[in-house]
């Protein structure tokens, strides 16, 4: 079968090379033209464990990438992986969404074969049939041949090749069922629960995971901060909690909160579009509102410790969302550098991977290359995003002027250590 995948960005490279390994034919179509070159020479433009290995197997033989959308007149199913950002008001801007639907569409405009469109993008409720469908038809000029389906994505940055690959569930939503079944047999090959529901329940499937994920967090974080008030471990509290098989285990580590290019922008689109509809999302908006006093409240604790921080070096470790990237989109450690700043600190950061990123957003603060580097002379020190190798830092922070450390991950193994919420 061949598939055109619309968008080589994370979701839509993840998409291309997994179905490319499953032995389809795909053609990943973008307009940045440096994207392109470097997927058709079988370099990855981002780093995703195992995607560069995908792309060396399939680049040029069963994987394609182009500017130009000619690859949809011979392709049975698209696959629309293109970004939904935030727009000013929390809401998901659709720009790019509705361009990709009419191009498509145009694509499509005297083509015989029958060819689903397919939605993976992360849309509001609505946005497949409301959208995307009239976006399609008008520039196919009514083309009776094309079908509709919506196939959210849950794909962890950093382990998405193998959440593409086993996944728990896949989700298809279609009105129609011919439709619906194409897009299913692009899974007949995966050994996985697949639901099938309509096409806005899908979209909302979308929305409900990322956001009850949130939501585990942020509750995480608030009794953390409660634990810590009574002198006790929310790590063994939540671990009690995690065994009942209705709670799981997973997403109930407290810290300064989750950040990322998703949780927070799909919490706020599913606040938006709650507004919309005259509902109140009052758990939702405390979701966001317990993620956004996590990193004030490290650097409030690291007060009680150095009092005024005018003045003070602070080192800064982790700059990341998450560990394993350099991706610092709503990073928690942003937030918390621009309180140090508000407060004079002098900030030293290390990242493994996000310095460079970091210093787009803060060109004022010092870099380094090692923690230790970070710690020398300190008067203290704040972790904010779980790399593994901090786990191993020990006598780095002997480096430090006074070894006041504050958590914000759980991730060091010194026994000095102050948690955020434990
Ligand atoms: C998230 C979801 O996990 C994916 O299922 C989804 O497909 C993706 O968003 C998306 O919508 O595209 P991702 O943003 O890559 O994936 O990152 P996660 O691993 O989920 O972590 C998000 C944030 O939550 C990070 O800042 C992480 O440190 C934080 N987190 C995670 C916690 O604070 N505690 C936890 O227990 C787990």
């Amino acid at each position: 079968m061949k598939i055109s995948v619309v968008g080589g960005g994370y979701v839509g490279l993840i998409t291309g090379a997994c179905l490319a390994e499953k032995s389809y034919h795909v053609t990943i179509i973008d307009i940045d033209k440096k994207k392109i070159d470097a997927i058709n020479l079988g370099r990855s433009p981002i780093y995703e464990k195992g995607l560069e290995e995908l792309l060396a197997r399939h680049s040029g033989k069963n994987l394609l990438a182009s500017t130009g959308y000619e690859s949809v007149r011979d392709s049975e199913i698209s696959i629309i992986c293109v970004g939904t950002p935030m727009g000013e008001d929390g809401s998901a801007d659709l720009k790019y969404i509705v361009s990709a639907a009419e191009s498509i569409g145009r694509e499509l405009k005297n083509s015989g074969g029958y060819h689903v469109v397919t939605v993976k993008s992360t849309v509001p409720p609505s946005t497949t049939s409301g959208t995307v469908v009239p976006a399609v038809m008008s520039a196919s000029e009514n083309n009776p041949n094309i079908g509709f389906a919506m196939n959210p994505e849950f794909l962890r940055e950093g382990i998405a090749v193998d959440d593409f690959m086993n996944p728990d569930r896949v989700v298809i939503g279609s009105d129609d069922k011919k439709s619906g079944d194409l897009v299913e047999s692009l899974y007949s090959d995966f050994n996985v629960r697949i639901l099938r529901t309509g096409l806005v329940s899908a979209e909302m499937i979308k929305y409900a995971s990322n956001s009850f994920l949130a939501t585990k967090i942020s509750f995480s974080n608030e009794v953390g901060n409660i634990c810590k008030s009574f002198g006790i471990d929310v790590y063994e509290v939540m671990e009690g909690v995690g065994l009942d098989h209705r709670i799981s285990p997973y997403f109930l580590n407290a810290g300064c909160g989750f950040g990322g290019s998703c949780f927070p922008k799909d919490v706020s689109a599913l606040i938006h579009l709650a507004k919309s509809k005259g509902v109140d999302p009052v758990l939702l908006r405390s979701v966001l509102k317990v993620n956004e006093v996590q990193p004030i409240l490290i650097v409030d604790i690291l007060k009680k410790h150095l009092g005024d921080l005018n003045g003070k070096r602070i080192a800064v470790l982790g700059l990341a969302f998450k560990g394993d990237t350099d991706d610092i989109r709503d990073s928690r450690a942003v937030p918390a550098i621009e309180r140090l700043i508000m407060e004079g600190a002098d900030v030293h950061a290390f990242d493994p991977m996000a310095n460079e990123n970091m210093k787009a957003v803060f060109p004022e603060i010092t870099y380094h290359d090692s923690a230790a580097g970070a710690l020398e002379d300190a008067d203290g020190c704040l972790v904010m995003t779980e790399w593994p190798e901090f786990s191993r830092l020990d006598k780095e922070f002997d480096k430090m002027k006074k070894r006041v450390i504050i958590e914000g991950r759980r991730i060091l193994s010194i026994p000095d250590a102050e948690g955020i919420c434990w």
